[in-house]
């Protein structure tokens, strides 16, 4: 009787809480299904503001308020009961295994192999490759990879208004790619060893097949959305397609330095085939697919309003015909020593700094956010490192003319290094903790702010791209600082880490506050 009087009298607003309409009128969620929530929050809901709900959703407010106005005063249908299924939680396991990744033998491997260039004083050592190989290949699946494939399985389908198809199938990915990166990352340190190319061949197998049953998943998810396609989704398909092209380069690339008979023919085959593969990576994989989430995603969540002249095709056929431009100038000019590749690999590198501020530009990053949050300086930031990574690129060459080396090794591992983690980590953690406290229905406004991680993780980072370009300058006192950089970006990255862990399980163990608690009522 008393819930009744309350209905009757309740008028819902846009500055209530999901949480706080869900508590008092719980079919209110079948609408907000309708519109894209499915398991977001948990079974309470967001703690956040309905209009921000619509604004993420793309959903009119006022439509919005009118459903569920109506909804409050006539309730429809029989009392709606939340069951968490598995394709609301699948995520949690995706980012859990990428914290343990990075925390493990990603960064912290990366800063043990810094630490060994650091005491060996060169960057040259060759004893160390089959290591730093495995660092990448444990960054580039289990960091990158599992983050982008478990924000992809929560996300896109919620991005689409639809479910996720076969989360079964999805799942199985997940247990399919950890085993690859065990069995490859093994047979990286196995090499020589005849048994390292059965660890790889198993790793291929399993790796591959988990990266098709991903974009089998996206692609039928895709299919059974009624949703007309949206600009920003050619970005993402296209990161796709770069993702499974480097899982297949991954393995040639594995298989190539095994076979290699000679040391020389190993580093002539490594020179040929690292730098297209890790730009694949970096430039295909990783950067389109920040570009078409943050395009769907970050205006939106911060309130950056749009753009003044919209460049998003623009911005895509930049990235995609720099990334070529570069693969094949680069394999052309190391097979041909033709002056006309180096040209044209210049021309692909001035491209990169022009698509990445246009990027920034068309995002808004560097306007005042109206919907500040506690993980928008770190958005800012990773833009920042991506015009500076690749402002990096064109000076590559006179670089190496000035200080007499026909490859800028220590000037391009920096360069990559403010890729990897000044630009693709920094968006990683800042999304991240933007978006787990959402799905876990915990109240962001009530977390650290980060500041602590923030600093570090950019301090560390600029110590490293700094130190290793002045290891060719004034090498004796470069490389013993260098050393302790790996650890203060790894203890950045457990500081934020261990947060994100705690937030996700909240969502498991939250309980529902006593129903009629305070909150903002406004009554017509
Ligand atoms: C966070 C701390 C990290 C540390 C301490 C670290 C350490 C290292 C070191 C010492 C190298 C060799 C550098 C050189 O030879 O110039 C390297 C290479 C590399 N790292 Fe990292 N790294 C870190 C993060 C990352 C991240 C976040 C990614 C990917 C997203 C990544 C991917 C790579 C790749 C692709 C290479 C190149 C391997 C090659 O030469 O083929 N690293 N890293």
């Amino acid at each position: 009787m008393k819930s009744a009087q309350l209905a009757g009298s309740l008028q819902i607003t846009g500055d209530m809480s999901v949480a706080e309409i869900i508590q008092l009128c719980p079919n209110a969620r079948r609408i907000f299904d309708q519109h894209g929530l499915k398991g977001c929050g948990g079974e309470h809901g967001p703690a956040e503001p309905l209009s921000f709900f619509a604004a993420v959703h793309q959903a009119d407010l006022n439509t919005l308020l009118n459903e569920l106005n109506e909804e409050v005063k006539r309730p429809s249908g029989a009392k709606y009961v939340y069951h968490e299924a598995l394709e609301d939680y699948i995520y949690r396991r995706f980012f859990k295994a990428g914290i343990a990744i990075v925390l493990s033998v990603g960064a912290l491997w990366g800063a043990v192999n810094l630490l060994q260039i650091a005491l060996g004083k060169s960057f040259l050592q060759l004893n160390l490759l089959p290591s730093i190989h495995a660092h990448a290949h444990a960054m580039i699946f289990g960091w990158v990879g599992l983050f982008v494939m478990g924000f992809a399985y929560q996300s896109f389908p919620r991005f689409k208004n639809t479910t996720l198809w076969r989360p079964d199938l999805a799942n199985r990915s997940f247990y399919m790619m950890l085993a690859g990166i065990v069995a490859f990352m093994a047979a990286e340190l196995l090499l020589p060893h005849p048994v390292a190319l059965s660890f790889a061949a198993f790793a291929s197998l399993v790796e591959l097949a988990a990266v098709l049953i991903f974009l089998t998943v996206l692609y039928q998810t895709a299919r059974k959305s009624l949703e007309p396609p949206n600009r920003y989704e050619k970005f993402i398909a296209g990161s796709f397609i770069w993702f499974l092209i480097q899982a297949v380069l991954n393995d040639v690339f594995f298989f190539a330095k095994a076979t290699a008979i000679t040391p020389k023919e190993l580093i002539m085959r490594i020179a040929l085939i690292d730098g297209p593969l890790r730009d694949i990576q970096t430039l295909g994989f990783a950067a389109l697919i920040i570009a078409g989430v943050s395009q769907r995603f970050v205006p939106a969540v911060y309130g950056l309003g749009k753009p003044g002249r919209d460049r998003q095709n623009l911005i895509f056929w930049l990235m995609n015909a720099s990334l070529l431009l570069d693969i094949a100038c680069y394999v052309l000019f190391l097979k041909t020593h033709i002056l006309f590749f180096a040209i044209g690999l210049e021309v692909a590198y001035i491209l990169m700094p022009v698509w990445a501020i246009l990027l920034a530009r068309q995002l808004g990053v560097f306007r005042s956010p109206t919907q500040p949050d506690r993980t928008f300086k770190f958005i800012r930031a990773a833009y920042v490192w991506l015009i500076f990574a690749t402002a990096m690129m064109p000076f590559f060459v006179i670089y190496g003319a000035l200080t007499h080396q026909v490859f800028a090794h220590s000037y391009l591992g920096a360069q990559r290094h403010a890729f990897t983690v000044g630009f693709i980590s920094m968006m990683i953690l800042g999304v991240s903790s933007r978006v787990v406290p959402i799905l876990a229905g915990v109240d962001a406004k009530k977390l650290a702010s980060l500041w602590g991680v923030f600093l570090l993780f950019n301090f560390g980072s600029a110590a490293r791209v700094t130190l290793q370009i002045l290891t060719d300058f004034i090498p004796r006192a470069a490389y013993p600082l260098i050393g302790f950089t790996g650890f203060i970006e790894v203890l950045a990255l457990a500081w934020w880490g261990i947060e994100l862990w705690h937030t996700m399980n909240q969502a498991k163990t939250q309980r529902p506050k006593v129903l009629g608690a305070p909150f903002p009522i406004a009554t017509s």
